[in-house]
């Protein structure tokens, strides 16, 4: 008993320091354990960088962050694999542990900077990779410059911590498809999760919009497939092309480019799982081999102009028809060498087959499937998109593969061995993770991060909303399932909406540290205000590296109400607690200066907008934001 008390002492006394904020170390995600030393080191010329016990990957981990480092500071240290013969400071010390400390597992390391001397510990490379992801956000800002920075004190905090992650699963997906992005901009992508210590890439690489990846055996799949008309303003709302309208926008990834990325992603410790997404979304598929569909006729990728009515209630329907046909023995000769030639080239152990969104419209009016719902006794559409989903599974457990899908793969029954991405909210994953299955959670409510970020006044628009606050709450493993069946998570970046890669990286972060923080650090191993607080730092490392970000977080959300009488008030609602909102209503633009939102506002009776400004203290954070009168009183529900 007393035993058991000791314990629960200390496992609370660490679990406090684990959640308390160290003044000056903002490490994004937050470390399991973590103190200050009261004296760091200063890196310099002279700096010794040494390996004790290492091997052929650690060496390449180490030798490929001095490189960088040498480049931006002009030192010259160089890898010493020598086993040290003395104990003098000003080094940087890695330690391969020759006996596995249990504590760290595969991907953990520990890291002390004291009395000018850095020690870093870990089981295996990758946790030395990730101890430099963490000296990285130790060093000043300038760290991540673009520009060469000579002169500067690399000074290093002195810091005691022990540090590991809290799933295997840490992903981002992005959706290369709905825009393309280019093989190196892929490859910055790759360059900004590693720094958060994400470890996998999930390529979103087919859709009714494009394909995006070479198949040599269907060559068609990419001359066709892979172009669409080039246009700009809301995806989904365009004109329909005309006719002849040349097909100029889009592109698609050699499997030499997917090698090439494969590779990239490999040094950095992330793996990159593809996903071809199917029944549904396939309409660039269908497009360059129209036999595939249940619905003869000819097919156009689409460009961005309707094809589905969106009912409410995840009821939908499509006006074209972008699905597979289950009924055709074509279709699973046609997977069978898409996935073949997708498990030769990815080394990763899942493949992904989509299986969300598959409107059963078309397939109800298919003479071909009703037979063969008769042959095999197929009760309904979700039972013969279950049928499909098995006979895709068979094809990719054959080329020694796991098959993930969407939740939807639930729906008619899952195939047996099926991982379950559960997307739509935690219900797939409660129910996927009840029935024995694997689960990776990437709930839209949480992480769903192209979803607007602020408020509609000022953010690109889109279907709904996702704040910064609610990603930072995510808890990958919902209440009342065995956490075992949890292998993590991800946040998911779709590009209807994001036509650059400046945009891409607006709508990542802040939101992506959210996630990496969920993924990685223990549950609630940090408080929002701090976490806000290691934010801002990481924003100014990115205004060195120039990386795009979103200030959203500094700006208001806008509430309205009509009170009795009809009169109009409105409310400034912060996300961050540290921000001021100021304001006008006589279409001037407010600064400091101006009266400062607390409450509710009356709104005068002839004023035609309210503007506001952020700032924390006296420094401006957020932008200027005008909304009309007239938007105020339809939110108020009084219009
Ligand atoms: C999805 O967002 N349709 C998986």
């Amino acid at each position: 008993m007393k035993r058991f008390c000791l314990a629960v002492l200390f496992f609370t006394s660490v679990l406090s320091v684990a959640a308390q904020a160290v003044e000056g170390v903002h490490i994004i995600p937050q470390p399991v354990s973590l103190s200050l030393q009261s004296e760091g080191m200063i890196f310099n010329n002279f700096t010794k960088v040494e390996l004790e016990n290492g091997n052929e990957e650690a060496e390449k981990v180490i030798r490929t962050w001095i490189t960088q480092f040498n480049d931006l500071s002009g030192y010259n240290w160089f890898l010493s694999t020598v086993k040290p013969k003395d104990n003098l400071p000003n080094v940087i010390r890695f330690i391969l542990n020759a006996k596995p400390n249990p504590v760290l597992g595969k991907e953990g390391y520990t890291l002390e900077v004291a009395g000018n001397r850095t020690i870093i510990t870990a089981n295996q490379p990758v946790g030395f990779y990730y101890a430099i992801q963490t000296i990285k956000q130790l060093l000043p800002k300038e760290v991540l410059s673009v520009k060469i920075v000579r002169n500067k004190a690399w000074k290093i905090a002195g810091v005691k911590i022990t540090d590991y992650p809290r799933f295997e699963w840490r992903g981002l997906m992005f959706d290369v498809v709905r825009h393309f992005f280019t093989k190196e901009e892929v490859k910055r992508f790759i360059d900004e999760m590693a720094e958060y210590k994400y470890n996998i890439l999930h390529l979103h690489l087919s859709d009714d919009q494009g394909w995006r990846i070479e198949i040599k055996s269907l060559p068609k799949l990419t001359e066709v497939g892979a172009w669409r008309a080039d246009k700009t303003g809301r995806l989904g709302t365009f004109s329909p092309p005309a006719a002849n309208e040349p097909r100029t926008y889009g592109g698609f990834y050699t499997q030499e480019d997917i090698k090439e990325l494969i590779a990239y992603a490999k040094d950095r410790y992330i793996e990159i799982m593809p996903e071809i997404d199917v029944p549904g979304h396939s309409m660039a598929a269908v497009a360059a081999y129209p036999e595939l569909s249940c619905t003869p006729g000819t097919y156009q990728v689409n460009s961005g102009e309707k094809f589905m009515n969106w009912l409410g209630g995840g009821k939908f329907t499509a006006i074209v028809d972008n699905t597979l046909c289950p009924a055709n023995e074509k279709v699973y000769e046609f997977l069978d060498k898409v996935y073949t030639e997708i498990a030769e080239l990815f080394p990763f152990g899942y493949i992904h087959m989509g299986g969300d969104e598959c409107a059963k419209n078309f397939w109800q009016k298919s003479a071909a499937v009703t037979e063969l719902m008769k042959r095999e006794k197929l009760k309904d559409y979700d039972e013969v998109q279950s049928y499909f989903v098995k006979r895709v599974s068979n094809i990719i457990t054959s080329k020694g593969k796991k098959m993930m899908g969407w939740d939807e793969i639930l729906e008619g029954g899952i195939a047996q061995g099926a991982t379950i991405m559960s997307w739509r909210g935690d219900k797939g994953g409660i129910e996927a993770a009840k029935l024995g299955h694997e689960v990776v959670m990437t709930p839209n409510t949480f992480v769903y991060l192209d979803l607007v970020q602020g408020d509609a006044a000022i953010e690109p628009p889109n279907y709904d909303k996702v704040y910064l606050k609610k990603t930072f709450e995510f808890n990958p493993v919902p209440a009342g399932v065995d956490a075992k069946f949890i292998k993590g998570g991800q946040g998911n970046l779709w590009t209807e909406q994001i036509y650059n890669f400046r945009q891409v990286q607006y709508m990542l972060w802040p939101r992506a540290f959210a996630v990496a923080n969920a993924l990685w650090s223990q549950h609630k191993a940090i408080e929002w205000n701090q976490f806000v607080k290691n934010i801002e730092q990481h924003f100014e490392r990115f205004d060195y590296a120039e990386r795009k970000y979103a200030p959203s977080m500094y700006e208001p959300l806008i509430e309205a109400r009509t009170q009795a009488g009809g009169l109009l008030e409105v409310k400034l609602v912060p996300e961050a607690n540290h921000t001021t909102f100021h304001y006008s209503f006589d279409n001037s633009y407010p600064d400091r200066f101006y009266p400062k939102a607390t409450d509710w506002i009356t709104v005068p009776k002839d004023a035609q907008m309210l503007r506001t400004i952020s700032y924390a203290g006296d420094k401006q954070v957020g932008r200027f934001i005008t909304i009309s009168i007239d938007e105020l009183k339809k939110r108020a529900g009084s219009k």
